[in-house]
């Protein structure tokens, strides 16, 4: 992310669009970049040549202009900003962001961008409470935009009620809060988390110690910066992320069949503690004590789920983040185990007898790519989530 906050601004066709005046002045005071981007409608009510003035930059409105598509194209416009901003976002607006239409430069700009997107609503209240405009504004949310306002009160059709767009000093706030909150909307990524369970018989398993704690606390991490989780749990025994996409499994079959059916993700992070042994054959009925002799259990390996998906080739996901639990070696197994298995980063933990880490509520981790290791202090498992979260976060940015 650069210093400066870039900020694509589409200004919509309504009333409310003289404040984006005021909006303009006080981004520009705060230091943002803004790129301004004007519907048809929103040239009556305010002037390119105010809105260039104020942004010191060309107000861009035609998709099919030669000279400012060879320059720069709808997608450039987004790739070259952190944030994009529709003020005033009309019933119009929301209704083609809603529905994917494209037929101008503002939409197309808004269906093809992968950035944060803001919105500040304004039209009559009638038309905001209006069944349609509500179902958009939820599928709006349901995509991670994110809205500031309408508030309640006056409208220049001299109605009163919710509709009025939001003072330009609460947008600026909204916008200049956002990255924190939504550093990761509109991303969708897969943990998997927790032990897996590999039957014996109908009341054994073979499990581990794993009790899903770090997995949990980086999922409620990367949704508390906007990302959309889709959370592969086996039996854990902490309380599960709120709001995440639950998919519930005991094996380590049933945990690769269900990170596939995830993807496509832009992320994954195998938190999983997947037992790396299963049965070879498992019992249908329970194994009797008074059986002959103690049984002679027969294993077999499990899938690899983290080297599966990270040497998928079309529908890998564009970042993959292994977890390694050692107790002797930590950094050079953990490498090893990058190498070998074709993933991105991996978190190493020293699990041996001691450390309280497997199972317990801090983390002693290392980071390691092919660039290098980072040692992190002791921390506790929310935090280091925290922590990943944003590098996560840096990363797709800078993709
Ligand atoms: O090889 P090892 O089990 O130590 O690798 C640990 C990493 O691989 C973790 O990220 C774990 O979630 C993942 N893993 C996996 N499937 C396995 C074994 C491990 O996804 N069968």
């Amino acid at each position: 992310m650069t210093s400066v906050l870039r900020v694509l601004l589409i200004i919509g066709g309504g009333i409310a669009a003289y404040k984006c005046l005021e909006l303009i002045r006080q981004l520009r005071e705060a230091g943002l970049s803004v790129t301004p981007v004007m519907t048809r409608a929103a040239q009556q009510f305010v002037t390119p040549l105010s809105v260039a003035a104020l942004c010191g930059e060309q107000v861009r409105v035609e998709i099919f202009d030669p000279h400012e598509e060879a320059r720069m194209d709808h997608i450039q416009l987004s790739r070259q900003s952190d944030l994009v901003a529709v003020v005033p976002a009309t019933a119009d607006l929301l209704a083609k962001m809603a529905n994917g239409l494209a037929d101008d430069l503002a939409s197309t700009v808004l269906l093809a961008t992968d950035k944060p997107v803001l919105v500040a609503p304004a039209m009559n209240v009638r038309m905001w409470q209006h069944p349609a405009t509500q179902h958009n504004v939820k599928t709006l949310r349901h995509h991670g935009v994110h809205f500031v306002g309408p508030e309640n009160g006056p409208m220049a059709c001299g109605e009163t009620g919710p509709g009025r767009m939001s003072e330009p000093h609460s947008i600026l706030s909204a916008i200049c809060h956002f990255p924190a909150q939504c550093l990761l909307c509109g991303r969708r990524i897969l943990v998997t988390s927790g032990p897996t369970w590999e039957p014996v018989d109908p009341v054994r398993v073979i499990a581990n110690r794993s009790s899903g704690r770090q997995g949990t606390e980086i999922a409620k991490a990367l949704q508390a910066r906007g990302a959309e989780v889709v959370f592969v749990t086996g039996p854990a025994s902490v309380a599960l992320p709120p709001n995440a996409q639950i998919v519930a499994v005991e094996t380590a079959d049933e945990m690769l069949y269900a990170t596939r059916a995830a993807l496509p993700v832009d992320a994954a992070v195998f938190a999983a503690a997947v037992t790396d042994w299963k049965a070879d054959a498992v019992r249908g009925s329970k194994i009797r004590k008074s059986e002959a002799a103690p049984p002679n259990l027969r294993l077999r390996e499990n899938p690899d789920i983290l080297a599966e998906i990270s040497q998928l080739t079309e529908t890998r996901p564009s970042l993959v983040i292994g977890f390694a639990a050692e107790t002797e070696n930590v950094i050079e197994n953990a490498l090893g185990k990058l190498r070998q298995k074709g993933c991105d980063w991996i978190v190493a933990n020293d699990v041996s007898a001691g450390s309280g880490i497997l199972g317990g509520d801090e983390n002693q981790p290392v980071i390691i790519t092919e660039n290098g290791e980072n040692q992190l202090p002791r921390q506790s498992k929310a935090e280091f989530a925290g922590h990943l979260a944003d590098l996560i976060a840096a990363e797709l940015l800078a993709q």
